[in-house]
C-alpha cells in the first residue's frame, strides 16, 4: 500500500497532489525529546477521513485516527462500540489523504486488552490494512507488556493515560483525574511503565496540570496533552472540537473556528435558493448547443 497522497485527480475532488514529500517517522518524533525536553512541541490533530487529513496534513507532525470517531463520525454514545473494521477503514483514507505526518491509529475497546497476542494480531491488522505507521493503546502499567511485545515485534506503540475514554465504564465518567495523591502515583506510575516498555509517546489526556508535568519531566519519551498541559511535549485536540463542530466541547477544548454556524448558514441559503427556484442558475445548467 502506498503512503503517498496519490489521488487521481480526474474522477475525485481531491486537490491536486501536493509536491512529493518524505513522510516523518516514528523514531523522528521519539527523536524530538533529547535531554528530557523538546526542542518545538509537537502537533497531533485527530483525523477520520482522505480530506481532512489533507487539510491538516501540512501543518501537523501526526495524525491520530482516534477511535473518538463513534462518537464524532458514527454518533455513538461512547467509544466502546467502536470496531477494529471502523479503524481500519478510517486509517487507510487518512494514510491516502496525507503525505508528511506520522498517522497513528487507535486500537478499539476489546481488541488488545486480553493478551499480547490478541493486542499483536488486532495492530498488525490495523496497520497492514491502513498504511499507518503505529498504534495507540489506553491504560497504563498493565499494559506495558503488551507495548514492549509489540514494540519489540515491528509495531510502535503510543501510550494513553489519565482519562481514558474506553474505560468510562469503571471510571464513571469523564471527569479530570489524579486529584488525590493515590491517583495522581498510579497515574505517573503508569506513564513510567510505559515509557520504560517502549512507547514512543505517550498521550496524557485529563489529568490535573501538575500531573502532566511531573511525566513530561519523568519520562524519556514525548508526552502529549489534551486537557493536560502546556508543558507537556506536544498537544492533540479532536478536529471537529477545536474548529466549533459541536455546541458542548470539554472545558480544555479551546475552538478555533465556528464551522457549525456556518454550515448551517450556508445550507440555509441552499435550501431558500433551491425553494425559491433561483439554484441551479445558468452557470450551473447545461444547454444544448
Ligand atoms: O480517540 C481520540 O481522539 C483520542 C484523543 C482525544 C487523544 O484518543
Amino acid at each position: 500500500m502506498s503512503t503517498t497522497f496519490q489521488l487521481d485527480t480526474s474522477t475525485s475532488r481531491a486537490n491536486p497532489t501536493p509536491s512529493p514529500m518524505k513522510r516523518l517517522t516514528v523514531p523522528a518524533i521519539r527523536a524530538r525529546k533529547k535531554g528530557g525536553a523538546v526542542d518545538t512541541p509537537i502537533v497531533m490533530l485527530t483525523a477520520y477521513t482522505a480530506r481532512q487529513a489533507q487539510l491538516l496534513d501540512a501543518h501537523c507532525d501526526l495524525l491520530l485516527v482516534g477511535d473518538s470517531l463513534g462518537q464524532v463520525i458514527y454518533g455513538l454514545p461512547s467509544t466502546v462500540p467502536v470496531t477494529l473494521d471502523m479503524m481500519a477503514n478510517h486509517a487507510a483514507a487518512v494514510v491516502r489523504g496525507s503525505y508528511h505526518a506520522v498517522v497513528v491509529v487507535d486500537m478499539p475497546f476489546g481488541s488488545y486488552e486480553a493478551s499480547p497476542h490478541q493486542a499483536f494480531a488486532s495492530a498488525a491488522r490495523l496497520l497492514k490494512e491502513s498504511g499507518a505507521a503505529a498504534i495507540k493503546l489506553e491504560g497504563g502499567a498493565a499494559m506495558a507488556d503488551t507495548v514492549a511485545f509489540l514494540s519489540q515485534r515491528g509495531i510502535p506503540v503510543m501510550g494513553h493515560v489519565g482519562l481514558t475514554p474506553q474505560a468510562v465504564n469503571v471510571l464513571g465518567g469523564y471527569g479530570a483525574r489524579g486529584r488525590s495523591t493515590a491517583e495522581a502515583d498510579k497515574i505517573t506510575g503508569d506513564a513510567r511503565a510505559l515509557d520504560d516498555a517502549g512507547a514512543f509517546a505517550i498521550v496524557v489526556e485529563g489529568v490535573v496540570e501538575p500531573i502532566a508535568i511531573a511525566i513530561t519531566e519523568q519520562v524519556s519519551c514525548p508526552t502529549i496533552g489534551i486537557g493536560a498541559s502546556a508543558r507537556c511535549d506536544g498537544q492533540v485536540l479532536v478536529t471537529e472540537d477545536m474548529l466549533g463542530m459541536f455546541e458542548r466541547v470539554p472545558r480544555f477544548v479551546k475552538r478555533y473556528g465556528d464551522l457549525a454556524a456556518t454550515i448551517e448558514a450556508d445550507v440555509a441559503r441552499y435550501a431558500e435558493e433551491v425553494r425559491a427556484r433561483s439554484f441551479p442558475g445558468p452557470e450551473q445548467t447545461y444547454q444544448p448547443k
